[in-house]
């Protein structure tokens, strides 16, 4: 049929971490706080150059960049007229990955044109710029908590502390006395500067507050929703040189009723304190679903092939092209083979319906995580197939290495779904399996049933009604450019 696809070991060439099974970057999850403190020792994400070289320039964070920045040098582009911009998305979209993105602009490091919306001119971005970057989970109503040398007890006094000795003069009665200061207080302590004030998982300190033993704490939670207020009036006024950027979690994550309250508030309070323009602020979304391939593999590959990109997409074209002409009908698109094998290229070496099973239908288990999830678990598979190579031309559903004692614990314990650990040895995984006893019996040893048995397995995992993979589920999962529909049909049926 096709020219066989050369192995992945020759075409791609992981990230060192990945690589090595090492990864500095704990968990996959961006952590603004380290950022802001400890940058030298957590350099994916620290240091401006090697972040924004792993970081693929999502819409959302483009109009995020955009927009921001954007006000802040007075640029008639689209997002700048809002002084309030909320980075929305559930758990492990990329939130953080954006304000990380933000904050390293705002302190002087230019990423290029590649991030920010056409028309946007770097050239006349401020020289400087003031930037606070708090997180939610931080703060310590009770003890304080120690930011450029002095110790806040509040948000404002946090802000304060991280804009400058000057700004925290200004403010540090308020933070003090509990109170949050009101407007003018506000402008002196940004003094005329440019500033971005960026605030993470702001629901998360709101639970923190209103759920508090002490009365004193929890009044500073009814004190919340009047400092927004007065800080969204300052950054709605005309010329005032202040954007804020909040992240908001969606609401089926934890912290439902404070992400509600939280929303409730910035759509009131920003209406209230922004009735000449129409909308003022603006919900961004940080990545849709068609990007997290592209983020997949930035993030996780030094460099990838463009011509064995092609390539692929081209023998997976002409694959399901026989496929659909031999009456099969595949699902997600692949059914018109010619605008697939091009997002198959671009996906390349992971396979369209690997992300989007992981990231549309895995990715319904909220434990997953997303991006995140999704991250995690294929740092794991590139680890084992580089340490073990065994041919790999594309990284399908059905070539998750459930062999691999870390891949499983992400599709398993990790999940909260350990019951499935067992019979995934037992049926799938490894030399004594099921399927591999079958594999040995009838495909002189290829591993067909494995394959089709990796690929049930995962839409097993489905948290919908609809679990369980189709026929053409799992031949658009398992099928590569020199397989054959029959094999696969035959090692499911033994
Ligand atoms: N545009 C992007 N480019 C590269 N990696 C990204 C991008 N967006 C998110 N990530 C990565 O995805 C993971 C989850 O993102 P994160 O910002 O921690 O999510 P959230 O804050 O929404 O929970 C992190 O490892 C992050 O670095
Ligand atoms: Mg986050």
């Amino acid at each position: 049929m096709s020219q066989s696809l050369k192995p992945l070991i020759e075409t791609c060439v992981p990230r060192d971490d990945v690589r090595s099974g090492n990864f500095a970057a704990v968990d996959f999850a961006a952590r603004l706080e380290q950022v802001v403190t400890d940058p030298g020792s957590y350099a994916d994400y620290g240091l401006p150059e090697r972040f924004f070289s792993l970081t693929y320039p999502t819409n959302g964070m483009k109009r995020l960049l955009t927009g921001v920045f954007g006000r802040l040098s007075g640029q008639d582009v689209a997002g700048a007229e809002n002084p309030v911009l909320r980075f929305q998305t559930s758990f492990g979209g990329g939130k953080t990955h954006g304000l990380i993105a933000a904050y390293h602009v705002a302190r002087g490091y230019r990423p290029g044109p590649e991030f920010f919306d056409a028309l946007f001119d770097e050239e006349l971005l401020p020289a400087d710029m003031g930037v606070s970057a708090v997180v939610g989970e931080q703060l310590d109503p009770v003890n304080g908590v120690e930011l450029s040398g002095e110790v806040a007890y509040t948000l404002w006094g946090a802000i304060g502390a991280q804009l400058g000795p000057d700004a925290w003069a200004v403010v540090a009665e308020s933070d003090a006395a509990r109170t949050p200061p009101g407007t003018g207080t506000i402008k002196k302590m940004l003094g005329g500067r440019p500033t971005v004030i960026i605030v993470d998982e702001v629901a998360h300190y709101l639970r923190t507050l209103a759920t508090s033993g002490s009365e004193d704490v929890r009044s500073l939670a009814r004190a919340l929703p009047a400092f927004f207020k007065s800080l969204f009036e300052v950054a709605a006024e005309k010329g005032s040189g202040l954007v804020v950027v909040i992240t908001l979690a969606t609401e089926k994550d934890a912290y439902g009723a404070e992400t509600d309250q939280v929303a409730t508030l910035l759509e009131s309070t920003v209406g209230e304190a922004s009735s000449v323009l129409a909308r003022q602020e603006a919900v961004l979304v940080p990545a849709s679903d068609h990007e997290i391939a592209a983020i997949l593999r930035r993030r996780l590959f030094e460099s990838i092939d463009d011509a064995a990109a092609s390539e692929a997409g081209a023998a997976y074209q002409a694959l399901y092209e026989h496929l659909v002409a031999s009456g099969e009908s595949l699902p997600a698109g692949a059914g018109q083979p010619a605008t697939y094998g091009a997002t198959v290229a671009a996906a390349y070496p992971f396979h369209p319906e690997l992300v989007r099973v992981l990231d549309s239908r895995i990715a319904t288990i909220p434990t997953f995580q997303r991006a995140r999830g999704a991250l995690r678990l294929l740092a794991a598979t590139i680890g084992f197939l580089w340490a073990e190579p065994i041919g790999t031309v594309m990284i399908n559903v059905a070539d998750l290495p459930l062999t691999s004692d870390k891949v499983l614990y992400e599709l398993t314990e990790r999940l909260g779904k350990e019951r499935f650990r067992q019979p995934a040895e037992v049926d799938i995984a490894g030399p004594r399996a099921h399927a591999a006893e079958i594999d040995n019996a009838r495909f002189a040893s290829k591993p067909f049933a494995a394959r089709a048995a990796t690929c049930v397995f995962l839409h097993s995992l489905e948290q919908v009604s609809t679990v369980g993979a189709g026929r053409g589920d799992y031949l658009l999962g398992s099928l590569r450019p020199d397989d054959t529909p029959e094999v696969y049909d035959e090692a499911l049926n033994s």
